[in-house]
């Protein structure tokens, strides 16, 4: 018998999201799993029941009843898990910390909990990782929230009533989340500055024309894998009285500190929010998991000398269909790891599922071996204090190498200069000289650009085109053969060579605003 999938309405108020689209639905059809979805479940997503339907679901009250499975996006509620199936797998955001009892309420149901949130940030589990696809949209969304609230122009405009200057925006955490905010800001001619306690953010946050901020403070930021860790409190302090002077100058600060398992960090305080000009914006990115600006309310705005701070926690369900469509694609890729036949099989040993799973059957799994605390320093290899001298040739070899070497080429460029052809000299200055100026260029241009660049270089062959062009009207039949082949190549390769650097630049163009791997909070 094939498992069932019951894919619920989300119970949360104002959550528009659901965890199934008719293509994902089609996905799990295709294994022949069966999918029911309560009526109304995409009301929010803009899908309608009849287009599920079409996918092959069938519509029903109550998508708990009877199924091996439920798909869902928000944490349930202790009702929404007690309605779950006897022995259910639970695919869904679960944040246990922050929802206490739940996981009791999952015993008592035998259930098989996967926390999306747990789903680990390796290359592999990527296309599986909610919080990278909700933090992109959240971070854009933000940067719209704002500008919705803020009384001027994003970029610069100069008309005849009067000029503005760019809005100037401070991005505070450039995770996922802030990285799209950044790139959204900067789309729009915004001016942008960020700010991360991780100093490989520098590369990424300047990569998308923003300016990177530094605290007079030296601590590393980055914990263990590169994640960020919890800074001391003088480095805390340091980067309060950063966005304290910062704040009089920026239009909009939108705040994405946080560091997974610990409360967000609290970075503007009062006195800085009282320092911006009334008409100013902050958007607390980080507003369920306490705030990273001290008068922020969760899901709400409020009005503090001037300045609107938006505390809202459901910035992906703002943009519901969008979220709804990459969200369950994360869950259809999950489904991938869960066998691929018609039932759903959890393996406790898949290293993608195994952090993720919380209980097998409503029982604990042992711990996985610990991970050094996120307020462990990293210690940074130090250059020892004595080169291994067993691995270095003793330096008067090496200069006695050099000498011997410079004599041998001497002389053989002075047997050649004396007894070769001219034609041979000739050819090898022009030889001698390609590899030298080639060295140059190749060596000048960032090795990212190698590729497009080499590809540019193709157009070289346009040299074979000329030479064959001139051979086809004087050589006999054979030559005209080979000269007509050789034209029809040096074109393939000229064109082919010109599209691949087309594609690549687009993908570098894509690629700024793509974002790196890291441990996020709730989307
Ligand atoms: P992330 O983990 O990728 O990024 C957090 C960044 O904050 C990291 O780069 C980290 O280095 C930085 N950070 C940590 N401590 C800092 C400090 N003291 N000062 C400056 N930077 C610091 O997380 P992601 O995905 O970017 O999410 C960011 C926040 O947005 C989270 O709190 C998340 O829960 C929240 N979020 C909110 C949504 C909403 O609707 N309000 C939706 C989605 C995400």
């Amino acid at each position: 018998m094939p498992d069932l999938i019951g894919i619920p309405r989300e119970v949360l108020p104002g959550e528009k999201r659901v965890a199934a689209t008719p293509e994902t639905v089609g996905k799990l059809r295709v294994r022949n799993l069966l999918v029911q979805i309560e009526r109304g479940a995409g009301a929010g997503s803009g899908i309608s029941d009849a287009e599920y339907t079409e996918a092959g679901a069938n519509l029903v009250d109550d998508a708990y009843l009877g199924a091996n499975a439920v798909f869902k996006i928000r944490p349930p509620t202790l009702a929404e898990a007690a309605r779950l199936h006897e022995g259910a797998l639970l695919v869904s955001l679960i944040q246990p910390e922050r929802n206490p009892g739940l996981l009791e309420a999952l015993k008592g149901r035998r259930a098989t909990p996967l926390a999306l949130e747990r789903i680990p940030r390796i290359t592999r589990a990527q296309k599986m990782d909610v919080l990278s696809s909700m933090g992109n949209l959240a971070g854009y969304r933000a940067v719209i929230e704002a500008l919705g609230l803020f009384q001027g122009f994003a970029g610069g405009q100069v008309t005849a009533a009067g000029s503005s200057r760019p809005a100037r925006f401070l991005i505070i955490g450039a995770g996922v989340a802030g990285l799209a905010a950044i790139g959204a800001a900067r789309s729009m001619g915004a001016e942008v500055r960020a700010f991360d306690t991780r100093a490989a953010a520098r590369e990424q946050v300047e990569s998308l024309g923003a300016s990177f901020l530094e605290v007079a403070a030296k601590e590393s930021g980055e914990g263990q894998g590169g994640y960020a860790k919890v800074m001391s409190p003088e480095y805390i302090a340091a980067e309060m009285a950063l966005f304290r002077a910062q704040a009089s100058e920026v239009d909009v600060i939108i705040t994405t500190a946080l560091v997974p398992g610990a409360t967000a960090p609290k970075l503007v305080q009062r006195d800085a929010v009282e320092a911006m000009a009334p008409g100013s914006v902050i958007v607390d990115m980080a507003a369920e998991q306490g705030g990273n600006c001290e008068l922020t309310t969760p899901g709400a705005v409020v009005l503090h000398h001037g300045v609107q701070i938006i505390g809202y926690t459901d910035l992906p369900s703002r943009m519901a269909v969008t979220a709804s469509r990459l969200f369950s694609n994360n869950i259809a890729n999950l489904a991938q790891e869960l066998g691929k036949a018609d039932t759903l099989v959890v393996d406790p040993a898949n290293e993608v599922l195994r952090p993720a799973l919380l209980l097998v059957h409503g029982k604990e799994l042992p711990p996985l071996p610990a991970s050094p605390p996120v307020t462990e320093k990293r210690v940074l290899p130090l250059p020892s204090a004595r080169p291994a001298q067993n691995h270095l040739t003793s330096p008067t070899r090496v200069a006695w190498g050099s000498t011997v070497g410079g004599i041998v080429a001497l002389v053989v460029l002075f047997l050649l200069g004396r007894f070769a052809p001219p034609d041979f000299l000739q050819h090898s200055t022009v030889f001698v000289l390609a590899c030298f100026i080639g060295w140059q260029v190749i060596w000048s241009v960032k090795p990212a650009l190698h590729t497009p660049l080499m590809s540019v270089t193709n157009a070289i062959s346009g040299i074979i085109v000329v030479g064959g062009i001139l051979q086809i009207g004087v050589s006999a039949n054979l030559g005209t053969l080979l000269a007509g082949a050789a034209i029809l190549f040096a074109s393939i390769n000229i064109s082919g060579g010109f599209s691949v650097t087309q594609r690549m630049l687009r993908m570098f163009q894509t690629g700024a605003r793509s974002l790196p791997p890291t441990i996020g909070g709730a989307p």
